[in-house]
This record gives C-alpha cells, sequence and structure tokens, in this order.
C-alpha cells in the first residue's frame, strides 16, 4: 500500500511540481527588480530572464548588452535542460591573421580596441529565441522596463562608478562612450542619474519590430554604417545571417548529481566535465573545502584540463572538434594517472594529452568582465544566463546614432596560436579565426538535478576563471554540503596551465601553512584580489529554495 501511495504522489509532483518561490539572482538591484516584476505579472522565467538581459544592457553597461552575446541554460520541470547559444561570430570578412602584422606579430590592441574586434552580436537573437520558445507574456512587456530606465535615466551606483573610473582610458577615448560614461573628462559621479535617449529609442523599436529590427531593419542599417566609419567589418548580410542555436549541453554525472553544462563553443562544460572525470580517480569524498590536498589536487587536475582546453577546444560548427574523447572515462583515467602526490608537474611538463602545443607565459588579468544572472520561477521554470561584451564595456566603442555599446569577442579568438588573450588563455588552431565561425568561451551557466528533480543553477563572470568559479561553487554545495551563501563567498583558487601558477585569493595566499605547504610541493603561487563572481540558486534536500550573489561583486537576491 505504502509503495502504491509513494508511487501515486511520485506521478502526481512530476505532472504538477510543487509550486515555489520566484528567486532572482542578479548582479545589481534594478535589473533584479524588473525581473521579480515581470515574474509577479505572470512572467515565467523565460521572459523574466529576457526582461533582465534588456534591462542589464542598461543598467550595467561594463557587461549587460545588446552589443555582445552570451549562453543560457533552460530547464522545465520533467525535461532534460538545453543550451542555447547566443554567441557572437566572426565577420564574413574575417581572417585567421587580421590581427598580426607583417612580421607575424600580434598588433596590440587590435583585437581587443579597435572597432574591428567586434564580434556580429548575439544577445538580440538569443533573447528573442528565448521568449519565441518558451515565452508567455507579450515581448514588447518585457522591453519596457528597459525602456524607461533608458528614458528617464537611473542612479550611478558607487560600484558603476569605479567601473567607469577603471576604464577611463578606454571610454573617453571614445567620443560614443566619453560623452555617456565620462562628461567633461570626468567619470560620472555616484547618484547621478543617467539618461541614454538613443539606447531608449533602439529599444523601443526592438520592442516593437522584434529581433528583425536589429538584424534587419533600421537598427541595422544605422548600426553598420557607423561602425565602418570606424572601421569595424561587420555588414548588413552578417547582421542577416546571425542565428541563435539551440544545443545539447554536455551532461556529466558527478556525487550523485546530473550536471548539465554549457557545450561548444563554449569550453566550460567539457574543461568542468574533465576536472570531474580526472576527480573521480581520487578519494573525492576524503577531500575537504580549501585543504592543502583539495587545492594541490585540483592545480594538478586544472593544468591538465586547461592544456586540452586551449589545444583541441574551438567553435564547433566550422572546425571538427573531436571532444567527447576527452570525456571518456578511460582517457581521463590515464591522464589522473599522471598527477604525483606531493610533487607538482610545472606547466611546462604538462601536455595536451592528445598531442603537442606552442607555449607561453603571461600573468592572467582578472577583472568583473561578462556578468551573470539567474531566474526560477513558481512552477520550478529556471534559467541561468551568462552573457557578455568581453572586456569591461567591450572595446569602449559606442555608437551614438543606436547607442550600442561594442563588444570586442574577437579577443577570444587565438588571434595566433600560442599567444596569450586578455586572460592570459592560450590557444591553439582550432580555436583560430575563420569567417563565421564562434570563438572560443569559458561562459559556463550551469543546470544541475538530482535524481530528475532541480537541484542547482549557478553562473559567473571572469573570462577563464569562469570555469574554475563555477566548479568550485559546485563542489562547495554538492562535496563540502555548505548553504548557497557559504559557497559563494568561500575563498577560490585557479590554475589554467598557462602561466604556471595557482591564484590564491588573498584569504588562501594570507595562510601561511598552507602556502608553505603548497611550495613545498612544487607549487607556484601568486595572490589575485578575486576571483569570479558567482551566483547560485539552490534546492537541498529541504526542499527550501536558497538564492545568492557573490559577497565580490553588486549582486542581489530576490525571492517573492
Ligand atoms: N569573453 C569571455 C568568455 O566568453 O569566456
Amino acid at each position: 500500500m505504502k509503495q502504491i501511495v509513494c508511487l501515486f504522489l511520485g506521478v502526481l509532483l512530476a505532472v504538477f511540481p510543487a509550486t515555489g518561490q520566484n528567486t532572482v539572482v542578479a548582479p545589481e538591484p534594478i535589473a533584479a527588480e524588473v525581473g521579480i516584476k515581470i515574474l509577479m505579472q505572470g512572467g515565467n522565467a523565460m521572459d523574466a530572464a529576457v526582461a533582465i538581459g534588456f534591462a542589464l544592457s542598461v543598467t550595467y553597461p561594463q557587461a549587460g548588452n545588446i552589443g555582445g552575446g552570451g549562453f543560457a541554460m533552460v530547464y522545465r520541470p520533467g525535461n532534460e535542460p538545453v543550451a542555447l547559444d547566443f554567441r557572437e561570430t566572426a565577420p564574413s570578412a574575417a581572417a585567421r591573421n587580421m590581427y598580426l602584422d607583417r612580421n607575424g606579430n600580434v598588433i596590440p590592441g587590435a583585437s581587443t580596441l579597435s572597432a574591428s574586434s567586434a564580434g556580429v552580436p548575439g544577445t538580440v537573437r538569443g533573447f528573442s529565441e528565448l521568449w519565441r520558445c518558451y515565452g508567455h507574456l507579450p515581448w514588447k512587456r518585457l522591453l519596457i522596463p528597459a525602456i524607461h530606465l533608458a528614458k528617464e535615466g537611473y542612479q550611478i551606483s558607487s560600484y558603476q562608478h569605479q567601473a567607469i573610473l577603471s576604464h577611463f582610458k578606454k571610454l573617453s577615448a571614445d567620443t560614443g562612450s566619453c560623452r555617456i560614461f565620462c562628461p567633461g573628462g570626468k567619470a560620472l559621479p555616484v547618484n547621478i542619474l543617467l539618461h541614454r535617449p538613443a539606447l531608449a529609442k533602439t529599444l523601443k523599436k526592438i520592442a516593437n519590430h522584434g529581433a528583425w529590427e536589429f538584424y534587419r531593419g533600421k537598427t541595422a542599417g544605422k548600426f553598420v554604417k557607423e561602425l565602418k566609419k570606424k572601421g569595424g567589418i561587420i555588414t548588413l548580410s552578417d547582421l542577416k545571417n546571425y542565428r541563435a542555436l539551440w544545443r545539447t549541453p554536455v551532461h556529466i554525472k558527478f556525487n550523485g548529481d546530473d550536471l548539465y553544462l554549457m557545450p561548444l563553443p563554449s569550453s566550460g562544460g567539457i574543461a568542468i566535465g574533465e576536472i570531474l572525470g580526472m576527480l573521480k580517480n581520487f578519494n573525492a569524498a576524503g577531500l575537504k573545502a580549501n585543504s592543502v590536498e583539495t587545492i594541490y589536487l585540483l592545480a594538478e587536475i586544472e593544468k591538465r584540463a586547461y592544456a586540452d582546453r586551449n589545444t583541441y577546444l574551438g567553435g564547433p560548427d566550422s572546425f571538427p572538434v573531436f571532444w567527447q574523447r576527452l570525456l571518456m572515462p578511460a582517457y581521463l583515467e590515464k591522464r589522473a594517472a599522471g598527477i604525483r602526490p606531493n610533487h607538482a608537474t610545472p606547466s611546462a611538463g604538462v601536455f595536451p594529452g592528445l598531442g603537442p602545443v606552442e607555449t607561453s607565459g603571461l600573468i592572467i588579468k582578472e577583472s568583473p568582465q561578462t556578468t551573470s544572472y539567474a531566474v526560477m520561477d513558481r512552477k520550478g521554470n529556471c534559467v541561468s544566463v551568462t552573457y557578455t561584451l568581453n572586456g569591461s564595456f567591450g572595446n569602449g566603442i559606442l555608437l551614438e546614432k543606436t547607442g550600442i555599446l561594442l563588444n570586442n569577442e574577437m579577443d577570444d579568438f587565438s588571434a595566433k596560436p600560442g599567444t596569450p588573450n586578455l586572460y592570459g588563455l592560450v590557444g591553439g588552431i582550432a580555436n583560430a579565426i575563420a569567417p563565421g565561425k564562434r570563438m572560443l568561451s569559458s561562459m559556463t551557466p550551469a543546470i544541475v538535478l538530482r535524481n530528475g528533480r532541480f537541484r542547482m543553477a549557478l553562473g559567473s563572470p571572469g573570462g577563464s576563471t569562469i570555469i574554475t568559479t563555477v566548479l568550485q561553487t559546485y563542489l562547495n554545495l554538492s562535496l563540502f554540503s555548505m548553504n548557497a551563501k557559504e559557497a559563494v563567498a568561500a575563498p577560490r583558487f585557479h590554475h589554467q596551465w598557462l602561466p604556471n601558477v595557482i591564484n590564491l585569493e588573498p584569504q588562501l595566499y594570507e595562510n601561511k601553512i598552507l602556502t608553505e605547504r603548497l611550495r613545498k610541493s612544487g607549487q607556484r603561487l601568486q595572490r589575485v584580489r578575486k576571483l569570479g563572481n558567482a551566483i547560485i540558486i539552490f534546492r537541498p534536500d529541504n526542499g527550501k529554495t536558497e538564492a545568492a550573489a557573490d559577497p565580490r561583486g553588486s549582486g542581489v537576491t530576490r525571492i517573492q
């Protein structure tokens, strides 16, 4: 009898999932409020994700955007999560050596600061696709808050002021950006109201005519014309041909969880899959959060995973990438077997598992580029989004006629295999520039299920450190039994193969016993101010949803 009742209850729960609370985690409070309002108006998580994304294009211009691209992981109760790829593509006029001089050397700033560093934007098409497939409220309604914020203005926070100050040189070098962010040669002060009339008009047109406006309408024409004057190479047909693509997530099983991670062109899913797959060859259950043993072992594993990432991975649609081999248990067992206890392998001695690559060394530059947010509605639908302009404020070029800030995502290609990009990542041939190709990313929006039920939504900005931030946040929740707040706050470390250092956040770096033991085992260490800026929605066994924004950033949570 008991079994029949349980079975009946199980079927009921699958058909009528329990109603929970509306939950939003976003990088700043205004956009979080927009998300909650959309949910309270009867919108679902997908509607709210679109509305938050458009709002952030106004209120969080360092990464929120309509001129960039990104990824979303989408979960509907009873269904496997699906991945939406709205990554930028290389324009049709792009060429493999476009950022090299006559001697074959990378031209400084060409792939980060010039108008030709912009890839074909994917965000508007991506949001439109998310809404077309799963949205509930009318499209226009989702853009109203962003239009209002751009037209009526929003208050500059101290976090925003700091972001403008940090990128003052880049922003003041462009007339469009300078007029908006550094009027009179000064960074916008805290509390001033910032109005974005040109952006408001563009958003209104997108509200009225849909993504068509951005890719084929008047906005497309103005965008291409102004960009060309600045030296950009995106054409009308590049915009017309842009597609957002649904992809099958990388599915990894670990510690009783089913992780659904972003597939190529993100390297995140494959890299986390490799790391967890190697970790299975050790006594993971015996590890403690941030102990010497854990940091040592994960750093050794990460060196090997990033060596593979940098060598073999690239946009999947124009280059054959045999990534499945990297996740085979036998391959990972062999790779893990090379890890020695208490005797670190220097990066120069770690080779990609399927063949050689050129090497280089550069200190990574971590900055708050990119942004992540997540939404869950009462019915349990959940969306985790990470989208970006690449560098903070992209390449710093703002097209005045449309109010659009340009991405500098072309820098995520390997301009010259073996040469580090903005994040110090050294790429291989698989990620060489080609027309129409998507550049390799590290962005890793993730959904984790357990026994077919929602467990976590995760994400983080941070360039190459996104992978290890999402990984550690996951391990903190799953393996180290932390709650959501503890899991985002815990100190982080990161190794990306090249350069040969473990980056440690101050709390770890200042622990003398820990650093002494790590150094003794052959690890090289470096202090970094912070790593990542994670977001979490977590449903532990007690069924009570928790949400947390990283204390490293300006993010907030709203549960209603
Ligand atoms: N632009 C950073 C990334 O895609 O990983």
